[in-house]
């Protein structure tokens, strides 16, 4: 059978953006190779964001140019503005991940910005993309609910991604930002997103925050979803959850997929090896952190 379904591995970037440790440039490359070499097509290396906002991220520029690249894997970086994203046509990125929130509160907590602001600003950040014959890819965040506002309304998300894909987004990812949503809420949120976009042009990208990030991976998957993100042994965490998991774990969704009959390509064994690289000779507790 072919994959039809897509991991998006986000930990280099995800994960490690949450977590208190600064990983050198050395260990961060480290990990990126293991994660090709365990079967990932597609990961996120980092982002190109304010080095004072988030100080993990701050030396993307030097991963994505000292990584080995390997044909037939996208290396994704995260973009907030133009000033990211001339760092990260700089850096020899080619495919690029946007994101905003569907909260106006997050929105302004996160970049500084109104949702309206930053669809203007979209404007002229696809056109360089796009120009540049990048890959783009969209995330709009707290779509299952937002730490600051509660519950948002999943028209406004759709909205927001209608405008996305028509500025050339080929991919929306709906976040679940701080791991709010509940499995019937983001099967209803799904379907609603895959009958008005396609189902290649949606991935689903959780936060197992509360524990539910399996629940509900297998809620948008019966809504049929295939793509979904997420990141190495759980790594990462919640500002708003101390102790909490990070992104829905790879493995677990791997697992997932797997016992649902859809190849992954993926190496159980790998990732578990790569897990077990992140505790024993970083230093992250990952176990504990997932057994909430
Ligand atoms: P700002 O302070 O409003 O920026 O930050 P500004 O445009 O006013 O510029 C101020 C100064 O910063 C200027 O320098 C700029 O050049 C510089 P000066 O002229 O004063 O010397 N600057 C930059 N420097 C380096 N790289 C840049 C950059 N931009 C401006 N990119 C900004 C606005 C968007 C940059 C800031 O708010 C920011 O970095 N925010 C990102 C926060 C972040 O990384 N959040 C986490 C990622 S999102 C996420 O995790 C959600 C997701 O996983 C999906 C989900 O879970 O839902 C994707
Ligand atoms: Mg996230």
């Amino acid at each position: 059978m072919q994959n039809d379904v897509s991991v998006f591995e986000v930990g280099p970037r995800d994960g490690l953006q949450n977590e208190s440790v600064l990983l050198p440039v050395e260990q961060k490359v480290a990990l990126i190779h293991k994660l090709v070499d365990g079967g990932l097509k597609h990961v996120e290396i980092g982002s190109f964001v304010h080095p004072k906002w988030v100080p993990q991220m701050a030396d993307t520029d030097e991963v994505a140019r000292t990584i080995e690249k390997k044909p037939g894997v996208a290396y994704w970086a995260l973009v907030p503005n133009m000033r990211g994203l001339e760092r990260a046509i700089d850096a020899g990125i080619k495919h690029v991940a946007f994101f905003m929130s569907s909260s106006e509160t997050h929105n302004q907590k996160n970049i500084n910005r109104s949702i309206s602001e930053s669809l203007v600003a979209m404007e002229e950040l696809f056109k360089l993309a796009l120009s540049e014959k990048l890959q783009i890819r969209a995330y709009i965040s707290t779509v299952f609910g937002c730490p600051f506002e509660g519950e948002v309304d999943f028209d406004r998300v759709l909205k927001i991604g209608d405008r996305l894909l028509e500025l050339g987004a080929q991919q929306i990812s709906l976040g679940d930002t701080t791991g709010m949503g509940r499995p019937l809420q983001v099967q209803e949120g799904s379907k609603r997103a895959v009958e008005r976009w396609d189902s290649d042009r949606v991935a689903l990208h959780l936060h197992d925050t509360s524990g539910l990030g399996q629940t509900n991976a297998f809620a948008g998957y019966l809504s049929g979803i295939r793509a979904f993100d997420s990141s190495v042994g759980g790594l990462g965490g919640c500002p708003y959850a101390p102790g909490a998991p990070g992104n829905l774990a790879t493995q677990t969704l791997v697992n997932l997929l797997e016992s649902l009959g859809r190849p992954t390509g993926i190496s159980r064994d790998s990732l578990r090896e790569t897990t077990q690289w992140l505790e024993d000779d970083i230093g992250f507790n990952l176990t504990q952190r997932r057994s909430l």
